[in-house]
């Protein structure tokens, strides 16, 4: 007999982009931001009290959590935070899936989904894009929990927010928006979050992306009182260390620098597009930190990928039929995009 769950033995478990560490390397794989976070950050690390570390950080992050509603304008009560907005996801596969429930996703999309039904031993629903790899609406009842990633990944694609209003008043189950791209793209969900009929619908941001801040792990959802409350209930007495609160908090501070690295990486994302265009390869219009993009016919995406990454530049690569033939690149700095774009013509 073994000791493991039976569902936890026949799974394989996520797969998180590699990490490598060249000196030399240039990483576009994992849509991390190629520029710091905001010195307030910095500040905050200096300045901080080690000996503090003793004590137990604040279980319901009260500051973290004013902070982020005023950003919102809506109440503290309505705002979940996340040791990193996966934390969250998991979170979400707890309180509203009953164990003879079902988690709904698009296919493809951030591929943790599917294994988060997995690890809770409930049905994933993958609901096909499609053939543009734009989001159709999915039946009200098609699954009890449906996360929407918006703008989606792998694809960069957005829908729009109405189609995504449209869903939420006549879906039966829980709506939870990811928008961990939401910050690059040129419209938002959030209104959806804070409207006052709202009963079902969540939104979900992380720092990982546009503030900068991977290396912590820090995500947030804002929602109706009834929802964040249920995942307030079940979360770990204290899941946001010191640090992370801290250094969040000083991130959130300076939206101003946020949106500066965000203007940059959009204009380097135009250029790189551009460019790639050029040279006849196909690249949907990005509403994210990353492009997904199709060689030109006869060159294949795969080979790129492992040509790129003998030079140590690495992206990501999703064997599949709606994702075999694209690379997913990352945007990075200017220096790191010239050298993409001089190694992508030599292959
Ligand atoms: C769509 C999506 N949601 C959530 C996450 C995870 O974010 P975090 O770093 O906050 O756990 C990612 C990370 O790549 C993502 O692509």
């Amino acid at each position: 007999m073994s000791l493991i769950c039976r569902h936890v033995e026949a799974m394989d478990g996520y797969v998180p982009g590699e990490q490598p560490h060249f000196p030399d390397m240039v990483k576009l794989n994992t849509n991390e931001n190629p520029y710091p976070p905001s010195p307030r950050v910095g500040e905050v690390l200096a300045k901080a009290d080690w000996k503090a570390l003793r004590l137990y950080p604040d279980p319901v992050f009260a500051k973290v959590r004013s902070t982020i509603a005023a950003l919102h304008g809506c109440r503290p009560e309505q705002v979940f935070v996340g040791n990193g907005s996966d934390e969250i996801l998991s979170l979400v596969t707890r309180a509203f899936v009953e164990s003879d429930g079902t988690i709904g996703y698009f296919d493809p999309t951030y591929s943790l989904y599917s294994v988060l039904a997995q690890i809770r031993d409930v049905k994933g629903k993958p609901f096909a894009l499609r053939a543009d790899m734009t989001c159709p609406t999915p039946p009200a009842d098609w699954s009890d929990v449906f996360i929407w990633t918006n703008p989606n990944a792998p694809t960069s694609l957005m829908a729009a927010p109405a189609q995504l209003a449209d869903f939420a008043r006549t879906f039966k189950g829980v709506l939870l928006i990811d928008e961990a791209y939401g910050d690059f793209a040129p419209t938002d969900c959030m209104a959806l979050a804070t409207a006052p009929d709202n009963a079902n619908t969540l939104v979900m941001r992380t720092l990982s992306k546009s503030f900068s801040l991977a290396g912590i792990r820090f995500g947030y959802c804002v929602g109706p009182e009834a929802l964040i409350g249920a995942l307030m209930k079940i979360k770990d007495s204290y899941n946001m260390d010191a640090l992370a609160q801290a250094v969040g908090l000083a991130a959130l501070e300076d939206l101003d620098w946020m949106h500066a690295n965000r203007d940059r990486i959009l204009a380097t994302r135009e250029r790189l597009t551009a460019e790639l265009r050029k040279r006849g390869w196909d690249v949907p219009d990005s509403a994210s930190n990353f492009i997904f993009a199709e060689p030109p016919a006869g060159q294949s995406a795969e080979a790129l990928f492992l040509g790129l990454r003998e030079r140590h530049i690495f992206v990501r690569y999703f064997p599949g039929p709606v994702t075999g033939n694209r690379l997913r690149i990352t945007v990075g700095t200017d220096a790191e995009t010239d050298r993409l774009l001089a190694v992508l013509q030599d292959l």
